[in-house]
């Protein structure tokens, strides 16, 4: 029946374009916690930690708000622009006055690394995750499903037909 199969087929691309967005959220973030936290945790967190003896530059880079906030001369990460991220500049030695870490430059796989996430948006993950978030999705989705389908039913039940 057409009617059917076209409200069917909505409900499909709504599903098919949230499951997107959802996969591309994932996909950045299973690369930044593959990536770049144990960058981070390993060549930066002794010194812009909340753990950090002393907090250096007035930076942490422990979480995303505070990457975004940055130290005393701004922001650290500008999401999406790594030419505009203070961060990529330090890691990069671009800047005599700013070399990150001090003492030994990133692998440049590493570096390549933190651009493309830069370039993702920086996502970062949070320590605490919601629970059930992907379970709710699901549960939704397949509300708009049954939704669909009940419209259908209606539109074509004066009609005094049935749905394919
Ligand atoms: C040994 C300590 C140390 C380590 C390790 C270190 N930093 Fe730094 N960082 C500093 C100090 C000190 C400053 C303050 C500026 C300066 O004196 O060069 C600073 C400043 C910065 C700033 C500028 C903050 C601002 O707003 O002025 C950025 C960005 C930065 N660091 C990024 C990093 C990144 C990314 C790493 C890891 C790849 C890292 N740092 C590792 C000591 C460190």
């Amino acid at each position: 029946m057409e009617s059917s199969s076209a409200a069917e087929q909505f409900s499909a691309r709504q599903l098919k374009a949230s499951h997107q967005t959802r996969n591309q959220a994932e996909k950045g973030l299973n690369f930044s916690r593959k990536k770049i936290r144990p960058a981070l945790v390993e060549r930066c967190y002794k010194c812009h930690s909340t753990d950090a003896e002393k907090t250096k530059g007035g930076l942490l880079l422990d979480s995303r708000e505070s990457l975004l906030k940055g130290g005393d001369t701004g922001p650290a990460v500008v999401a999406g622009e790594p030419e505009k991220s203070r961060l990529i500049q330090a890691i990069r030695y671009l800047d005599d006055d700013l070399q990150m870490p001090p003492k030994e430059k990133l692998s440049p796989a590493q570096i390549t690394d933190f651009e493309t996430w830069v370039k993702m948006g920086a996502p970062y993950p949070e320590k605490t995750k919601a629970p059930g978030d992907a379970s709710r999705i699901t549960h939704h989705a397949s509300r708009v499903t049954r939704h669909a389908s009940r419209v259908t039913h209606r539109c074509l039940r004066p009609l005094g037909l049935s749905p394919a």
